[in-house]
């Protein structure tokens, strides 16, 4: 498989961004914690439930559009946050921002990108969301929540499964580091991908442009500054933190990573508009369960109060229907969007979106459902 033209799924793209990227870039994206059992189990669940077509219903026009945080999307999937996309392609958030506005759909940058908030608003109309962290420093966290009132954001993401960061063994054996780093172990990587490190040498812009201000308050210290963002993970929140957060917001605000029935009614309790079902696409805690099982209990527990929005797994257009059928109003793809960054920057990307697009429409048609409102678990089955 050599150029984005002859990939004829998720699964090719993956292929060709394995070839493209130096190794510790490749497997950034690719690993998640201890043994990768939730990781795996994220797709693999899929397998767990059987749709139930009913035919004779007209299909001729199949209608894929949704309102998530207040906004219309043309397709019922997005853009999960995920840091530092300079790694994977010079063009970096920017180019990923575009894709999502040319389909129609949301962009959800994170405090760990190596764009800035007011750099995404100004390259795209779309909808957008800011990933935000309640940090040790609550002054930055107010800061970020003022910039993105200015910025005109449409929703707050607050990601709440990461007191600390998961165990990542792939990066370890990699030797993963932000910046690149020319050691002796990555050289041979970097000289195998002359592409990808040819572009290194012209846009060595690999910052946190988030936080990158903040790099004064290290000028005395040995302290990187993704160690600094490292140590200003808060093992102290709680809910009445989100609640303060909520406040000081006060707009759409979706939180992510909860994975249980009794988290989803506090966050319906504490004011939150939606939540993201999601253990970080198995890269924090090893063991936890796919976000498709959850969907049934969490949503049985919230009514249609509270937007579920199923994150994690996702490489096929059946997934995102067994995902809507089981009760989610929509999806966000975050590993899949990063293999299509990898392999071929903007048209990459375009390209996955593309793809789970027209799977999808093909599903709905084949499925016998002409519009995402008419999507309900009478549509699919658990298998015993
Ligand atoms: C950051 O949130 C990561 O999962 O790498």
């Amino acid at each position: 498989m050599s150029s984005l033209s002859r990939c004829n799924n998720i699964n090719d793209i993956r292929k060709l961004a394995k070839r493209r990227l130096p190794r510790a870039m490749f497997h950034y994206i690719d690993g998640g914690a201890d043994d990768e059992v939730t990781l795996r189990r994220n797709t693999s669940a899929y397998e767990d439930y059987d749709l139930q077509p009913s035919f004779l219903n007209p299909v001729d026009k199949i209608d894929t559009r949704i309102n998530l945080f207040g906004k219309n999307l043309d397709i019922p999937f997005f853009i999960a946050p995920t840091g530092m996309s300079r790694l994977f392609h010079h063009t970096k958030e920017n180019a990923v921002a575009r894709a999502a506005d040319k389909y129609g759909t949301a962009y959800t940058l994170s405090t760990l990108g190596t764009a800035s908030l007011e750099e995404i608003a100004n390259e795209t109309d779309g909808p957008k969301m800011f990933q935000i962290y309640i940090l040790k420093n609550r002054e930055l966290t107010k800061e970020f929540v003022s910039r993105c009132k200015d910025a005109n954001y449409d929703a707050l993401c607050l990601t709440v499964d990461t007191p600390m960061a998961g165990n990542r063994e792939r990066d370890k054996i990699t030797g993963m580091t932000m910046p690149p780093r020319f050691t002796f172990k990555s050289l041979l990587s970097f000289a195998l991908h002359p592409s990808w490190s040819f572009n290194l040498l012209l846009h060595p812009d690999f910052r946190l442009a988030n936080v990158a201000h903040r790099v004064d308050a290290l000028a005395n210290s040995t302290m990187s500054l993704i160690e600094y963002v490292n140590s200003q993970f808060d093992r102290t929140v709680s809910w009445d933190d989100v609640a303060w957060l909520i406040q000081e917001w006060n707009g759409p605000f979706i939180i992510k990573g909860l994975l249980t029935a009794d988290d989803a009614k506090r966050a319906k309790d504490v004011g939150a508009s939606g939540v993201m079902i999601s253990n970080h696409g198995g890269r924090q805690l090893d063991g936890t369960p796919a976000p498709i099982d959850c969907i049934a209990s969490m949503r049985e527990a919230v009514g249609n109060d509270l937007e579920l929005i199923v994150d994690g797994g996702i490489r096929r257009g059946t997934h995102i229907l067994k995902a809507l059928a089981l009760g989610a109003d929509a999806v966000s793809i975050g590993k899949a969007y990063l293999y299509g960054l990898g392999a071929g920057g903007q048209k990459g990307v375009e390209l996955v979106l593309g793809m789970l697009r027209n799977e999808l429409e093909r599903g709905m048609a084949l499925l016998g459902v002409s519009s995402i409102s008419k999507l309900s678990n009478k549509y699919i089955q658990r298998r015993l």
